[in-house]
């Protein structure tokens, strides 16, 4: 009797999980290749290096048509993030002219403290030239998305603490453009990509599109669009590192602190028999 009450409520689970098969845009089935990240993990940390390619990325393509609305110059030299020197924060904030009523003219050149400046003075504007779709703002994108896995692959992630969905989203996304299948009619101005859908984005990335500093880092969509995610992460969730850090101390102080309670215990009952 209680094998087959099991059996039931698995099959239950089983069933309530079937229909939430991952889809596309398109209504099409489609799995999403999960990446392993530095960040992921209760032990890890952004890859400096790394942050500075995803922004080099998204400074050369994405800034285009994409804004960075919380974020400032100066989150650029912060401890854990890319972290540039000062300096070099100062001197790309002054590549920029920003609008400033108070300023004379209208206009003054950028400082650290300003916010990264939108591509498009208004939504309408950003809207006409993109054949009226709208590029949303990327600052936060990271925790705005997720991927969907099919039974019984997310069912881990309440034990390997997996937080990564919003990263393997942008991952996917930037990597799986193709021709469009013979049952998919697409009007001017839309593109097909695999795990999206219909999409009014052109596929923004090229194998060697960007020039890394340096050698050894290969310059293809692939890595782009890791460096990209980590750096999109990060600008979602500058924190992370030393929340991570902070919470790791808790469960130390937790595990002492139950320690000593236990040994209270035993002191304070030792004569009662
Ligand atoms: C030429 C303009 C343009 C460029 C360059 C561009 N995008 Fe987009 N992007 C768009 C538009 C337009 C949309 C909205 C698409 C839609 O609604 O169908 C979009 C949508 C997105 C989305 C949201 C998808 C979703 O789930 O809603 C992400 C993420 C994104 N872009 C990331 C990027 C990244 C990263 C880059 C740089 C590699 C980039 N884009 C470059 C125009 C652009």
């Amino acid at each position: 009797m209680k094998n087959k009450t099991f059996l039931g409520a698995v099959l239950l689970v089983i069933g309530l999980a079937l229909p939430a098969a991952p889809a596309n845009a398109a209504g099409e089935a489609v799995h999403a290749y999960q990446q392993s990240w530095s960040f992921s993990g209760p032990f890890g940390t952004y890859d400096r290096n790394q942050l500075r390619r995803g922004f080099q990325v998204y400074k050369e393509i994405c800034s285009s048509c994409h804004g960075l609305d919380f974020i400032a110059f100066r989150n650029l030299s912060e401890p854990g993030g890319p972290q540039y020197s000062e300096d070099a924060v100062r001197e790309l904030a002054a590549q920029f002219t920003i609008v400033d009523e108070a300023a004379e003219g209208g206009e003054r050149e950028g400082v650290p403290a300003d916010r990264w400046p939108n591509p498009f003075p208004n939504e309408q504007i950003a809207r006409d030239a993109n054949g009226g779709a709208l590029p949303p703002d990327l600052s936060l994108m990271a925790k705005a998305r997720t991927i969907h896995q099919e039974f019984p692959w997310w069912v881990f992630n309440y034990f390997t603490a997996y937080q990564e969905g919003g990263a393997d989203y942008i991952y996917n996304l930037l990597t799986r453009y193709h021709e469009a299948p013979a049952h998919v009619e697409l009007q001017p101005g839309q593109y097909y990509n695999e795990f999206y859908g219909v999409i009014a984005m052109g596929p923004p990335l090229a194998d060697g599109i960007v020039s890394y500093e340096g050698e050894g880092t290969p310059e293809t969509v692939h890595q782009y669009a890791l460096d990209l995610a980590a750096f999109l992460q990060w600008t979602a969730d500058p924190h992370m590192v030393s929340r991570k850090q902070m919470g790791f101390r808790v469960i130390l102080f937790l595990i002492v602190l139950a320690g000593l309670m236990y040994m209270v215990k035993r002191r304070l009952w030792r004569d009662a028999h």
